[in-house]
C-alpha cells in the first residue's frame, strides 16, 4: 500500500467512528442510559403538575389553597401598595386592559375575546379575592382557547394583591361619561 492509500484507510476509519458517535449524539438510536435524577417522583415540563400535597404550606405566604374558596386580601391598600400595583399593571395588564382599564389596550383588538373593562361595576363589585383568582388563574375560553392568560408565574402573591389594590383606583380614575 502506498502512503496515500494508508492515509485514506485511516481517514475512512475516523469518519466511520465519528459517524457512529453522531448516531447516538443526535438520538438516531436512543439508548435509555440510567439516570438517577429520573428515579424519583417528578413531572416533566408540560406535564400536569402534581396535586399539592396535603398539609403543604404556600411558601410565598398568603396564597390560596385549592378548594378553599376565594382568599381574603391581606395587603393593606396604602400608597406603597397602590404604587406597586400601578407599576405592575403597566407591565402586565396595560397591553390588554388599556391605560385606565377600559379594555382598550394596544393588543386588545387582536385577541379571541375582548378584555374586560375593569372600571365597570361588574368588575368593581367583585370581592378582592375573586379578582386575585382571576389574575392568578386567568380565564379559559371555550374549545381550548384562552381568553385571559394565568399570570401567577409573572406576579408573586404580594404583587397580585398590589395589583388588586390598584384596580380599585381605576373606578375612581375613570372619567365620567358625558
Ligand atoms: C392577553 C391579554 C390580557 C392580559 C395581559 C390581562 N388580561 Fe385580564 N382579561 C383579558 C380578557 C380577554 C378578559 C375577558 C375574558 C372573559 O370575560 O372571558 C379579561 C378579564 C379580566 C377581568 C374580569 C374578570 C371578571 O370577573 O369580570 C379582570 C379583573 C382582569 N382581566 C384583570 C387583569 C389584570 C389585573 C391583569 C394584569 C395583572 C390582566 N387582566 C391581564 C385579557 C387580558
Amino acid at each position: 500500500m502506498s502512503f496515500y492509500q494508508r492515509l485514506l484507510v485511516v481517514l475512512a476509519v475516523v469518519v466511520l467512528l465519528l459517524g457512529v458517535l453522531m448516531i447516538f449524539t443526535y438520538d438516531v438510536i436512543k439508548i435509555n442510559w440510567i439516570s438517577f435524577m429520573e428515579i424519583q417522583p417528578s413531572f416533566k415540563p408540560m406535564e400536569h403538575p402534581l396535586p399539592v400535597a396535603a398539609r403543604s404550606i404556600p411558601i410565598e405566604g398568603a396564597a390560596y389553597l385549592p378548594g378553599q374558596g376565594a382568599p381574603i386580601n391581606p395587603v393593606t391598600s396604602d400608597e406603597v401598595s397602590i404604587e406597586r400595583g400601578r407599576l405592575l399593571y403597566s407591565v402586565t395588564c396595560i397591553q390588554c386592559h388599556g391605560r385606565i382599564g377600559e379594555g382598550d389596550g394596544t393588543v386588545s383588538g387582536g385577541l379571541v375575546f375582548p378584555p374586560a373593562n375593569l372600571t365597570t361595576d361588574v368588575v368593581q363589585n367583585k370581592p378582592d379575592g375573586a379578582l386575585f383568582l382571576t389574575i392568578s388563574n386567568g380565564i379559559p375560553g371555550t374549545n381550548g382557547q384562552i381568553h385571559m392568560p394565568a399570570l401567577n408565574e409573572n406576579l408573586t402573591v404580594r404583587d397580585r394583591w398590589d395589583v388588586v389594590n390598584y384596580l380599585r383606583t381605576l373606578k375612581a380614575a375613570a372619567a365620567p361619561k358625558p
